[in-house]
């Protein structure tokens, strides 16, 4: 099949600038001795460190616009799908992967039915273990979460582990990582790495453990609602307003004490819930850092903006920093080329084809367009 690998342009998301990009050379290089041609745009991997002479050797063409890279292509590869306007260009019948943030551009998907192209969500690929190295929410999450700690360390203005000098002993940071899912649990292994005395939170029962194997105190209120928070799919539930009270009591006292927080805390299909309010903040030590990763989402942080570093009357910085992944843009890069990598197979007859396995689960949970019409039940 003709493979193109796009520049991006972050113009279908809500996320302004990108670095990352969708193939490494040695991804290309993989691509072409099983056969495939690919096309890159000129200058898609810059941002991220890698340079067009290396998608070269690594046997690609480089192609001067988007435009031209899609024109041909089978299957499009791109971090955030491109735009309407790309997709309009692409051949009928190709496909497109990529972040797409579906519910939030509804007309996405539209204008890749209208031009008969199926867009791959890569967000809706299923968490189930056959899709585990195709799980991009993880590979960039992950990344997203240690990549968060560090730069709370460059703000914070003090040492995150204790110092004893002969001038005096410094204390330790104090750091609270709130939601311990994949972004979280990196979080909390990155503020240990670096000395913090580290506790956490979550909602679901099963973090409890996976916390404490990482070294750091689990706190939360562990009453019958808790035992019952998570859902089949392994995500957290939405809980009821007293519990939310409960929370926020047992969040109050300990978060006075805290130099770094974390917040990551997301429940699929809603907004993100509110953990910390003003009022909370005001407690808090002058020179604390608070950094919203659900900033996105709505926010954890009462008073958290998207894209920008805040600091209160009281001190305190609240981090509200956009596309953490694409920050690390060459080993974000890696990661999710490799993803691709293990999904194109589905997309892939045996001749070397494109063609979409639509008996296959991943592909049913991810396409949100097929011949000309949208058909993701979550976009109906
Ligand atoms: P996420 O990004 O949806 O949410 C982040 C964390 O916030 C979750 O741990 C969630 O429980 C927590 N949270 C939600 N509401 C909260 C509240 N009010 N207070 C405190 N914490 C709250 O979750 P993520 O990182 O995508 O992972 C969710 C689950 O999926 C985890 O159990 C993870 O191990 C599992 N998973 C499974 C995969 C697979 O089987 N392929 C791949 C990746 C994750």
């Amino acid at each position: 099949m003709k493979i193109a690998v796009i520049k991006e342009t972050g113009a279908s998301t809500s996320t302004s600038g990108e670095s990352r990009v969708a193939a490494t050379p040695d991804a290309v290089k993989f691509y072409i001795n099983a056969g495939h041609a690919v096309t890159v745009t000129k200058g898609a991997g810059k941002q991220a460190n890698f340079c067009d002479a290396d998608y070269k050797n690594a046997g690609a063409s480089i192609s001067t616009t988007n435009e031209t890279s899609v024109k041909t292509a089978n299957f499009v590869m791109s971090i955030n799908g491109g735009s309407k306007a790309l997709v309009a260009k692409m051949k009928k019948g190709a496909g497109i992967f990529g972040l797409m943030n579906p519910t939030d551009q509804p007309d996405y998907a539209k204008a890749c039915a209208k031009a008969g192209v199926t867009a791959y969500a890569a967000e809706y690929i299923p968490r189930i273990s056959r899709a585990q190295s195709m799980d991009v929410l993880s590979s960039q999450s992950n990344l997203s979460g240690y990549r968060s700690v560090v730069e709370a360390a460059a703000i914070y203005g003090r040492s995150f582990p204790m110092m004893m000098t002969a001038a005096g002993t410094i204390a330790p940071a104090k750091a609270f990582i709130m939601g311990a899912g994949v972004a979280g649990l990196q979080a909390i292994a990155t503020a240990r790495r670096l000395g913090a005395v580290t506790t956490a939170t979550d909602v679901r029962p099963a973090a409890k453990e996976q916390v404490a194997s990482l070294g750091a105190k689990f706190i939360a209120v562990e009453n019958e609602e808790f035992k019952e928070a998570e859902t089949a799919a392994g995500y957290a539930k939405q809980m009821s307003a007293e519990y939310q009270k409960l929370q926020a009591e047992l969040t109050a006292k300990h978060i006075a004490k805290q130099d770094i927080v974390v917040t990551t805390a997301l429940i699929p299909g809603r907004p993100a819930p509110r953990l910390i309010t003003k009022a909370m903040i005001k407690s808090m030590k002058p020179g604390s850092v608070l950094v919203d990763l659900a900033v996105e989402r709505g926010g954890n942080v009462e008073g958290a903006k998207p894209g920008e570093i805040v600091t209160t009357a009281n001190g305190v910085k609240i981090v509200g920093i956009l596309n953490w992944p694409s920050r690390m843009a060459a080993d974000a890069s890696a990661l999710y080329a490799r993803n691709i990598r293990n999904f194109l197979p589905l997309v892939t007859a045996e001749d070397g084809s494109y063609a979409p396995d639509w008996d296959d689960e991943i592909i049913q949970g991810c396409a949100l367009t097929r011949d000309g019409k949208v058909v993701h039940e979550r976009l109906k």
